[in-house]
């Protein structure tokens, strides 16, 4: 035991047997993002240190005690990306995509943030990561939390609600900003640890504070909400009516900040009440300043990111996912040249009829422990091909589930019998 090499504290291995619901989610979020016409882009895990300090924000969680940072052989500071934003804009910029150019892209893969693991939180997790570059909106806006609220109905996940707020442009949060650090600082005696350290440099995330002492102040804190500039009310204004238009129930939540430095005007989160405390599922919103940040030319953008672990957690809860796929046959053999008979037989199965299942019997065993296997397989047909089956030129068709007699097949004609058997024996299974 004591020699065992133990895994990575807050990193998960997938399960063959949980795999099923991880391939639902991910088929059903690829299949919507394509007709919504986003594209698939795959970029590095690794950055440079210095892209999520400057696109993040130094002053963020994220930044300031989450990231997994460490100097290579060659010297550069490298970080295990905690979010995937910052390397898609990374890579339109470095690859040239904006010139004039408008982008609808996403990516998926893992994230590492070095939070305190607990359940629906890891070191290791994973992201849909959705960005549409390029769009002023607020079409764009309205459009993705369509798309968003799209995916729970395919995916049959309800306990979800909408939260969205406007948290301004770059100029207006600053002067928002100002007047929340005054308002603070007029109660600093008030202000637990956190909230001090927070004070000068990100006061807005002070209004995130999960503190129940602090719940009293900051509920009378200035809104951000009623210190929007004219364009960003407006912007807000058509959001919502949008989201109306199209039916899509939403809460404004003025106290919606979200733990990252990067975002302008909208913002938005889904939250369920089914996976305690860790209730986002999906969130994002407008970083319109984000590109000039990161030196490419000024350019309006918004996404959003959902939590795979989280999302997998809500489908297997619903049950909506089926399980993984049994074989549709099974192929047992015995002795060598049946064994090599059965290798054959399956290739030409696999060859003729590549939407059915063929397992065939690996590792040997008598005819009995071979039947115990294809059983526990959840194989619907076993095909057993013997010496004396072989010197006939036919094999034995036997239906796994329910009764149904036992047949020979022709080896030289073994496609056409089997689909033959197969259509035959699920006929009868049915009537
Ligand atoms: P985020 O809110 O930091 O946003 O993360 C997005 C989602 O990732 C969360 O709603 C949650 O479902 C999941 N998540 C975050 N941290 C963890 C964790 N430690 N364990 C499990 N799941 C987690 C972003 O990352 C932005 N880049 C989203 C975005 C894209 N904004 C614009 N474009």
């Amino acid at each position: 035991m004591s020699n065992q090499i133990q895994p990575v504290r807050g990193m998960n291995d997938v399960l063959a047997g949980d795999i099923a619901v991880w391939q639902f989610v991910e088929r059903a979020a690829t299949e919507l993002l394509t007709a919504y016409g986003y594209e698939e882009m795959r970029v590095p895990v690794l950055e440079q240190t210095q892209l999520f300090k400057r696109a993040i924000g130094e002053f963020t969680d994220v930044v300031e005690k989450e990231m997994y940072t460490f100097t290579d052989t060659g010297g550069d500071s490298l970080t295990l990306r905690p979010e995937a934003t910052a390397g898609m804009v990374r890579a339109a910029i470095s690859n040239g995509l904006l010139r004039g150019a408008r982008l609808k892209v996403w990516c998926i893969g893992p994230m590492f943030r070095h939070e305190k693991p607990q359940k629906g939180r890891y070191r290791q997790f994973h992201q849909v990561d959705v960005e549409a570059i390029g769009f002023a909106g607020p079409d764009v806006d309205i459009e993705l939390i369509a798309l968003t609220a799209r995916l729970w109905r395919k995916l049959g996940v309800g306990r979800v609600k909408l939260q969205i707020n406007s948290l301004g442009t770059v100029e207006s949060r600053r002067a928002y900003r100002e007047l929340l650090q005054e308002y603070f600082r007029a109660h600093r005696g008030e202000l637990d640890v956190d909230s001090l350290r927070r004070l000068e440099g990100n006061p807005l995330r002070i209004l995130d504070s999960k503190n129940a002492d602090m719940q009293a102040l900051i509920a009378a804190a200035p809104l951000l909400t009623e210190h929007l500039d004219a364009e960003s009310a407006e912007h807000f204004a058509a959001l919502r009516a949008g989201l109306d238009a199209l039916a899509i129930p939403y809460a404004v939540n003025p106290r919606l900040v979200r733990g990252l430095d990067y975002y302008s005007r909208t913002v938005f989160e889904w939250t369920t009440d089914a996976l305690g405390s860790q209730d986002a599922v999906c969130s994002g919103g407008r970083y319109d300043g984000l590109i000039s940040q990161l030196g490419g030319d000024a350019t309006p953008a918004i996404g959003f990111a959902m939590g795979v672990e989280r999302v997998v957690e809500l489908v297997r809860q619903v049950g909506t996912a089926s399980a993984a796929r049994p074989p549709d046959i099974y192929v047992i053999a015995q002795g060598d040249v049946a064994l090599r008979a059965a290798l054959v037989a399956a290739e030409q199965l696999r060859e003729a009829l590549p939407q059915r299942v063929v397992h065939v019997n690996l590792g040997g065993g008598n005819f009995k422990a071979q039947f115990r296997r294809a059983d526990k397989s959840g194989a619907s047909f076993a095909l057993v091909i013997g010496d004396e089956e072989i010197a006939r030129g036919m094999a034995s068709w036997k239906a796994l589930r329910g009764e149904s007699p036992q047949r020979q097949l022709d080896l030289n004609d073994l496609p056409a019998q089997v689909e033959a058997a197969v259509r035959d024996q699920s006929a009868a299974l049915t009537n």
